[in-house]
Parts: structure tokens; C-alpha cells; sequence
């Protein structure tokens, strides 16, 4: 089989589990990567040593919003435009951004007012201006795709997630319609669901629809890495939302 073509991909969430195994995935295919993080300094070593990788933090705007404001402060990074925007500028021997992969995902107990959300709104002016067309995302089973079936299990597990972290539902919701609105138009956007994440061994990636008798409710990281990487290169289910397990 031939192998894919290096690419540069802008990934997100790069400092938790999900985000860093694909991190290792793309640079493992050979792929330069541009991470940015808030916390940088949980990157491993092997990584920020890469000369495949690129690294920009993201920082609050104002030192007054992380004494005073910790709601702020989340919004301070994702919404920060300026440090956002240094992603996509032109480096010097590394090809221009060919993606964005996110493996942010919302925490029980964030803030109110969906920061995820507002700074994906962020992203998607970015990618316009710079004519990146391929996006690959993380969002959960609270979305509903008009290919998926009636499954008890998945009401079950959203009205769980609303009673113990309303916040987190409503932003994955409003992420989900502003990926659908007309401030995604001309792009290529693939909003990967999920159930359950895991540590397993993974080898066993799964993508189809809710109750379609074919995916389950557990996904290892590595097949999410798998999807995302794949996916963003060769883009298979963009403009859907696919459910995806191991
Ligand atoms: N565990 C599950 O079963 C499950 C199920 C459904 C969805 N999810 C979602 O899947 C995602 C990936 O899971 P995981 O366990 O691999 O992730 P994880 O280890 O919890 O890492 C989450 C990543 O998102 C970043 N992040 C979260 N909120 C952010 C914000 N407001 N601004 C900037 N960065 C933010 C974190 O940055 P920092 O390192 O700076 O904190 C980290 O890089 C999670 O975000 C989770 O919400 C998990």
C-alpha cells in the first residue's frame, strides 16, 4: 500500500491521552504537526524535541482573568485569537497547515457559556482565512445523526450527562451547530462521536451510526487516533457524524 503524503496538521488537545496518541500517530506516519496547548509543559519530551514538531501556547489575555475569572481564563486561551492565529502563519521549511484535528472535549463541571464552542468559532475564521479546508473533531453521543437508530443505551447515557454536567451537553451541542451552520460552509468537517474512551489496545476501529448494530459504546484511544489521523487525511465521512468504537 502506498504510503500517505506528509502532511501539517494543527492538532488540538494534544496534552491529554486522545490528543497525544495521535500526536504520535501523525509523526509516526511522517506528518509535521503544530500543537497548541495552554499547558504545553504536559507534552512528553520525545515530542516537543521532535524537529517534525511545532509548538504555541495559548495564553490568557490579561493576568487579571486567571487570578479573578476561571471561567475566563478557559475562554482566555481557546478565544485568544492572536496566539491561535500564529498556528497558521508560514514557517520556514514546514508546509503550510493541511488540517486541524481536535481532540478537546468538554469536562463535567466547566464553566457555563460553552468555551469550546467560542473557540471553535475562533478556529473556523482561522481556517477561512488561511483556506484550510479539512477539519476532524471530537463530539459525543449527545449529538444525533439522522442515520442513527433508537438505542436506549445512548438516552440513557445523555440524560446521565445532563444531569451531572449540563455545562459539558450544552457546549458539545452548540459545538455540533455551529459545525452545521454557515460559518463551516466550503469546509470539509467531520464530527467524530463517541461513547466511552478507554486505554485498551485498540486495533478494532469501528465507524458507523448509532444502533446500527455494527458499533459499540467503548473506544480505545488509539482507535480515535487511528480515525482522527486517517480521517484527516483522506477525508471518508465529512459533512456527517459518524459513531465510532473499537
Ligand atoms: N473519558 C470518556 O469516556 C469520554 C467520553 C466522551 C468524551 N470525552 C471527551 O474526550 C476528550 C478526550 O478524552 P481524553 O481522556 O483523551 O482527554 P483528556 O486527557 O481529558 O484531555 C483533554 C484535552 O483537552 C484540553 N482541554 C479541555 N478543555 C479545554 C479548554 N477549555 N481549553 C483548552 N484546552 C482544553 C486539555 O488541556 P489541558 O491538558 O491543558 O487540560 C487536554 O489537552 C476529553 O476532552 C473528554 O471530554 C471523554
Amino acid at each position: 500500500m502506498k504510503a500517505p503524503e506528509s502532511r501539517h496538521f494543527l492538532i488540538l488537545g494534544a496534552t491529554g491521552s486522545s490528543g497525544l496518541l495521535t500526536v504520535q500517530l501523525a509523526l509516526g506516519r511522517r506528518h509535521s504537526v503544530t500543537i497548541y496547548a495552554r499547558s504545553p509543559h504536559k507534552l512528553p519530551e520525545e515530542i516537543t524535541s521532535n524537529p517534525l514538531v511545532t509548538v504555541v501556547k495559548g495564553a490568557p489575555r490579561c493576568m487579571r482573568l486567571v487570578v479573578y475569572h476561571y471561567s475566563m481564563l478557559q475562554l482566555g486561551e481557546l478565544t485568544q485569537e492572536d496566539a491561535f492565529e500564529s498556528c497558521f502563519l508560514p514557517k520556514e521549511g514546514v508546509a503550510p497547515i493541511y488540517g486541524v484535528i481536535s481532540a478537546l472535549g468538554p469536562k463535567v463541571g466547566q464553566p457555563s457559556g460553552n468555551p469550546l464552542a467560542a473557540g471553535y468559532e475562533v478556529l473556523l475564521r482561522l481556517v477561512h482565512k488561511y483556506s484550510i479546508q479539512r477539519i476532524v473533531l471530537l463530539s459525543t453521543v449527545s449529538l444525533s445523526s439522522p442515520e442513527d437508530r433508537f438505542s436506549i443505551i445512548r438516552e440513557i447515557l445523555v440524560a446521565g450527562i445532563k444531569i451531572i454536567g449540563y455545562t459539558a451537553w450544552t457546549d458539545v451541542v452548540a459545538i455540533g451547530k455551529l459545525m452545521q451552520s454557515s460559518a463551516a460552509t466550503g469546509l470539509d468537517v467531520t464530527l467524530a462521536r463517541v461513547a466511552t474512551l478507554n486505554d485498551a489496545d485498540g486495533g478494532s476501529l469501528k465507524v458507523g451510526f448509532i444502533g446500527d448494530g455494527k458499533v459499540g459504546w467503548m473506544l480505545a484511544r488509539r482507535d480515535l487516533a487511528i480515525f482522527f489521523v486517517d480521517e484527516a487525511e483522506d477525508p471518508k465521512w465529512a459533512g456527517q457524524l459518524p459513531f465510532i468504537s473499537s
